[in-house]
């Protein structure tokens, strides 16, 4: 998507050849008419798959799968960040190990939500080593449901993560993909999904 690549070159910085800040438009302060632009393209990417849910986890993914629910009409779903008092009876929970925090954490939702008649679609913010997503997908199988795929905002495909995905047959679309980046500039790059 070359409006992401454009927003990412006006307004992403590079923090470390791993890191790119883009606090000013997606994670902290959203753009939300770019949110929209986001939305259309996950929806017209997405458009004949019959998807019934889209599946995030907290918190930055929220305001990119609820944007695309609202577009493709279809409910969202969060898997929480360990287990809340607010996520009641029977859940799904996966362990997710955090390679930018270097920590692990569960990631739970609950069976209410999360039916084997769903086809999902997952979302997220980042790509990097793709350990949330790959819980995500654990948490997909556990309920009986059918992976649509996953949609990123921005893919760091030095991490690794999207090719691994793409490498057991998951569709993975990524709005951008960084292929390398340091403090002269990004470099992207196009991804070929192979499935
Ligand atoms: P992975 O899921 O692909 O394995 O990545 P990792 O665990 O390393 O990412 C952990 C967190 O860091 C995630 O957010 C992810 O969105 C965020 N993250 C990863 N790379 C970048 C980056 O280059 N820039 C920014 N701004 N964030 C990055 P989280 O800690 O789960 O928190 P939240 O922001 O979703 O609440």
């Amino acid at each position: 998507m070359r409006a992401m690549e454009e927003k990412i070159c006006a307004e992403g910085t590079v923090i470390s050849k791993d890191i790119l800040k883009v606090g000013n438009f997606l994670n902290q302060q959203i753009d939300t008419v770019f949110l929209a632009e986001i939305a259309d393209e996950i929806a017209r990417l997405f458009e004949n798959e019959n998807i019934t849910k889209i599946m995030t986890i907290e918190s930055s993914g929220i305001a990119i799968a609820a944007a695309a629910g609202m577009k493709m009409v279809i409910p969202v779903i969060f898997a929480k960040k360990n287990k809340s008092s607010n996520v009641d009876g029977a859940t799904y929970q996966v362990t997710i190990h955090s390679f930018t925090h270097g920590n692990d954490y569960q990631a739970v939702v609950s069976r209410d939500y999360l039916k084997p008649e769903d086809k999902v679609l997952l979302i997220d913010d980042f790509l990097a080593s793709g350990n949330a997503l790959e819980g995500l997908v654990q948490l997909v199988e556990m309920a009986g449901a059918t992976l649509a795929g996953a949609a990123v905002a921005i893919e760091k495909k030095f991490q690794g993560g999207g090719d691994e995905l793409r490498a057991r047959g998951i569709r993975i679309e990524s709005l951008a993909c960084i292929e390398s980046m340091d403090e002269d500039g990004i470099v992207f790059t196009t991804v070929n999904n192979g499935v």
